[in-house]
């Protein structure tokens, strides 16, 4: 599956911080049943990777990707783990667009954006969106960067959401807001499939 492929499946995806291992299905099928399918493990916990493992075997209908990946060997080990996806808060030195798994990296100002589709990029994720310019960034980006297609993720809230799915250059975002840790560490699996379901009514204008 090409990155825009995974992107286009839901308008937000999920950034998810497990901290336990028996969270990973419960959370995952939660986030599943309220519409969204593209799922985002960091590799922030030391049970990321068995998180991973079992969302792929165990969670029926999920895209399962990391996140947090900051160097090629994490990029490798996710391919590895068999994810569909992996997501960088920025530019990895000598990483292309060709690789093990595809591979969505962070930019935070024009030279990045410049650097990135020299190295055969063409959709980023705004990291972090609302300290790096918010929705005025990206649509200031849509004349002088026409192929460039971004998920802004950081700070972003089924609030703020609307503006920037609003945008023509924007494919979906990323954010946490959809499992508040709390309700993860309560196994409050409805919240979070409300939560979810809420998100993914997000849908994009028609006209953007
Ligand atoms: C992250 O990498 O933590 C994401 O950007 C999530 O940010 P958020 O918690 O502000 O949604």
């Amino acid at each position: 599956m090409k990155i825009e492929e995974v992107l286009s499946r839901a308008p937000v995806i999920p950034v998810l911080v497990i901290e336990e291992v028996g969270h990973a299905v419960p959370l995952g099928r939660a986030l599943v049943a309220g519409g969204l399918t593209v799922l985002e493990v960091t590799f922030r916990t030391p049970v990321a990777s068995a998180c991973i493992e079992r969302m792929i075997a165990e969670v029926e209908g999920a895209v399962v990707g990391a996140g947090t990946v900051i160097d090629p060997a994490m990029r490798q080990a996710a391919a590895d783990l068999g994810c569909a996806f992996t997501v960088s808060p920025g530019l990895i030195e000598g990483e292309r667009a060709e690789g093990p798994v595809p591979l969505l990296p962070g930019i935070a100002t024009p030279t990045e954006l410049i650097a990135g589709l020299a190295a055969g990029f063409d959709h980023f994720k705004l990291f972090p969106a609302n300290v790096v310019g918010g929705a005025g960034a990206l649509k200031a980006y849509q004349s002088p960067f026409p192929q460039a297609k971004f998920c802004p993720t950081g700070g972003v809230t089924a609030a703020n959401a609307p503006e920037y799915l609003a945008l023509s250059n924007v494919v979906c975002v990323g954010g946490s807001w959809v499992a508040p840790a709390d309700a993860v560490r309560d196994g409050d699996w409805d919240r979070i499939t409300r939560l979810a379901r809420e998100a993914a009514g997000l849908r994009r204008p028609v006209a953007a």
